[in-house]
């Protein structure tokens, strides 16, 4: 298929998945993308919104005029307790400095500063545990409880530059201990509390974490589900980790060391309400936070603390337009995620917005259920994923229908590239027309937003990022670094350094060189393909790496390979992202049994398999399809073609359950060999 008709179809909106097939002819064949018209459809925000958006059209040319000096203004917006002497020294690059010399805390800027202002009684979360449990916690609350908080970890003998994980449910409790390590100094890392014990001890060991915070559970689809076991199974393993503090959550009965758990309300709740902060570097590393790269180690990106927390507040205020007296404001990413770090934790309490916290899935106990919470708080902006509201389109509308969802006035979108079929839906039936979306790009690296429609000036097209924020220079380059014209596509970069990048892959200085710098001279190299269209609009259309994206979350082929062949019965393993309409890619594996060992057989192989990458990863990297093959294609150096098996995994049905030896893939792997042997 060639790219125009793909995008012919992409406008009638056929294919779900346009952007990965586009990607795939972009990168993938011969074919060169000319004759690409640009979406026609454009959706200017309305003058009242444009009039009182926090972001005006004058915010470009002053980024535009002096980057750095803009930044600094951007800077100026939080409380430092000592200014920066120098704003950027890049003079070491890859490895950027921000406001060089000032001294701030993150958890000040977060609480104290709003409750000093005044609004101590404003709300910060209205949980909503899955259940139907709600806490309102105000600043003045939240404070408090961070406060108590900061006090046990001390006395619990953790000081800055300690790394303690976090390996919770989404409840309040997980904010607060971010917020009590940052206001000590201690850098987090939190695991999402969907991986497995084996991956949280992998993360445990990286970081040489010192403290588990942990809970006895949580509550998902209608039920309590257990981590603490996980903790303990993780700790089994070779770790300097002296002690567990556990959250009692669900109240489920729990295994005990005495000599390493300690429950959260035994050694919190008795603490001092008061907590005098130290200030940091601005340099000073805030978190640690892992996510897949094209091995099978995932990496731990680290950031710092003061260019981190600039460009958090600024992007959360002019992306989301937060006006904090009256927007009530809910992402619904998990605190395992950046997103749940940028625009749950940090960006938000910044910024002083009211949030929604909600602890469980979107259908319990009903398909309606985010819709309801949205009604109940009042909720205005909303951000969300695309694999979400796909998942909402297939519910139907009657869900979103049943309630009153008048109060939105700003719809985000983040995670993978929202196809114009779902943008438009969400514009249509959660919107109701009348709020702007913002489609907004960025990565766990970049810290924060880098590429958005600023919602009071820019006129969108569904299913683009539209442009870089002011302040950001992100451009669509060629195989030799060289940017493209409009109607082009290549690879997207960022050539100048942001306040809340990366400052590096923790204990791995050349990994981060290499993976991030190496592509093209002094230019970060996202990993994402790109288009310009006619207008010079940003098209994001999918990862180039061997990183997969499964409902917005990134999983690497390797990682899933590498978990496959630790199965005993395992000789070889592939791992292919496919298209898949709901989740955007799946994951498809592809292996050859080892002679001589005794295992099961047909569907229960399949399915011991797939239990055996959730125990070594997690539920989310369970394969969706094994095909059990007798050989691989490989080019004649061994490596295998994975884009062949991919061909192979997209030209199924989707949706049919794991299939075993069918005789046809081979079939399909031979002809796709054939016509693509010039490729090798
Ligand atoms: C993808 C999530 C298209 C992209 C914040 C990126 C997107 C990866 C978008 C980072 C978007 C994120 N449009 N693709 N609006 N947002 N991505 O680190 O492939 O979990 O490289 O950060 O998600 O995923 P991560």
């Amino acid at each position: 298929m060639s790219a125009s008709t793909l995008w012919r179809d992409r406008q009638a909106k056929k294919p779900i998945f346009w952007a990965q097939e586009l990607l795939n002819s972009l990168f993938m064949s011969s074919e060169t993308l000319d004759n690409l018209s640009s979406e026609n459809r454009t959706f200017a925000p309305s003058p009242e919104f444009a009039a009182q958006a926090n972001a005006q059209p004058g915010l470009y040319d002053e980024a535009s005029r002096d980057g750095v000096a803009f930044w600094e203004r951007q800077a100026e917006a939080l409380l430092w307790d000592r200014k920066w002497d120098t704003a950027l020294d890049w003079s070491n690059a890859p490895f950027a400095q921000w406001f060089v010399g000032g001294k701030i805390n993150a958890s000040v800027n977060a609480l104290d500063r709003h409750v000093a202002e005044g609004h101590g009684g404003r709300i910060a979360f209205h949980f909503e545990g899955e259940p139907g449990d709600t806490r309102d916690i105000s600043y003045a609350q939240l404070l408090t409880d961070v406060s108590k908080a900061a006090n046990a970890l001390t006395e619990m003998g953790i000081t800055s530059g300690d790394r303690v994980a976090i390996y919770m449910p989404l409840i309040p409790e997980a904010a607060v201990a971010m917020l009590a390590c940052a206001r000590i100094g201690a850098i987090h890392s939190v695991v999402f509390g969907g991986f497995s014990a084996d991956a949280l001890l992998s993360r445990i060991q990286d970081a040489d974490a010192k403290l588990v915070i942990t809970a006895d559970g949580g509550f998902r689809k209608g039920a309590a589900f257990a981590l603490k076991p996980a903790v303990d199974e993780a700790l089994k393993g070779e770790t300097n980790v002296k002690q567990v503090l556990v959250v009692k959550r669900t109240g489920q009965e729990t295994a005990w060391d005495d000599s390493r758990d300690i429950w959260w309300h035994e050694i919190v709740d008795r603490q001092h309400s008061t907590h005098t902060p130290e200030f940091f570097d601005s340099e000073h590393p805030l978190f640690i936070l892992y996510t897949s790269g094209t091995t099978a180690k995932p990496k731990g990106i680290f950031h710092t603390t003061g260019g981190y927390l600039t460009q958090v507040a600024y992007t959360h205020k002019v992306v989301f337009d937060l006006k904090p007296k009256t927007d009530v404001y809910w992402c619904t990413a998990d605190v395992g995620w950046i997103t749940g770090h940028s625009y749950m934790v940090y960006g938000p309490l910044i910024n002083g917005a009211t949030q929604v916290m909600y602890e469980g899935t979107p259908d319990t106990p009903h398909k309606g259920r985010v819709f309801e919470l949205v009604e109940k708080y009042g909720v205005t902006i909303l951000y969300t994923a695309p694999t979400l509201i796909r998942t909402w389109m297939k519910w139907g509308e009657e869900f979103p229908n049943q309630f009153n969802l008048s109060s939105l006035r700003l719809l985000g979108s983040v995670g993978e590239p929202i196809n114009p079929e779902a943008w438009i839906w969400y514009r249509h039936v959660i919107g109701g027309n009348r709020c702007p979306i913002v489609d907004t790009w960025w990565q766990t690296e970049t810290g924060a937003i880098m590429i958005s429609p600023l919602p009071g000036v820019t006129a969108t097209k569904p299913g683009s990022a539209m442009r870089p924020l002011p302040g950001i220079s992100a451009k669509v380059v060629d195989d030799n670094g060289v940017p493209v014209g409009d109607g082009h596509g290549g690879y997207l970069i960022l050539d100048k350094p942001w306040p809340s990048m990366l400052r590096g892959v923790w204990g791995e200085e050349e990994r981060f060189k290499e993976t991030y710098w190496s592509r093209f001279e002094g230019i970060y190299f996202a990993g994402d393909g790109a288009k310009l269209d006619d207008d010079g609009a940003i098209w994001l259309l999918g990862r180039v790496d061997d990183v997969m994206n499964v409902s917005g979350h990134r999983i690497s082929t390797t990682e899933v390979e590498s978990a496959l062949v630790s199965h005993e019965a395992i000789a070889e393993a592939a791992v292919v992202g496919a298209a898949d309409a709901m989740t955007g890619q799946g994951i498809v594996a592809f292996v050859i049994l080892r002679g001589g060992v005794e295992h099961v057989e047909g569907e229960e192989l399949v399915k011991e398999l797939r239990n055996h990458v959730a125990k070594e990863i997690g539920a989310i990297a369970k394969p969706r399809q094994i095909m059990v093959v007798n050989e691989l294609p490989k080019t004649r150096s061994g490596k295998i073609m994975r884009r062949l098996l991919k061909d192979v995994a997209e030209n199924r049905a989707v949706g049919d359950a794991t299939t075993l030896a069918d005789p046809n893939v081979m079939k399909l792997i031979s002809e796709g060999l054939k016509s693509a042997s010039s490729e090798d």
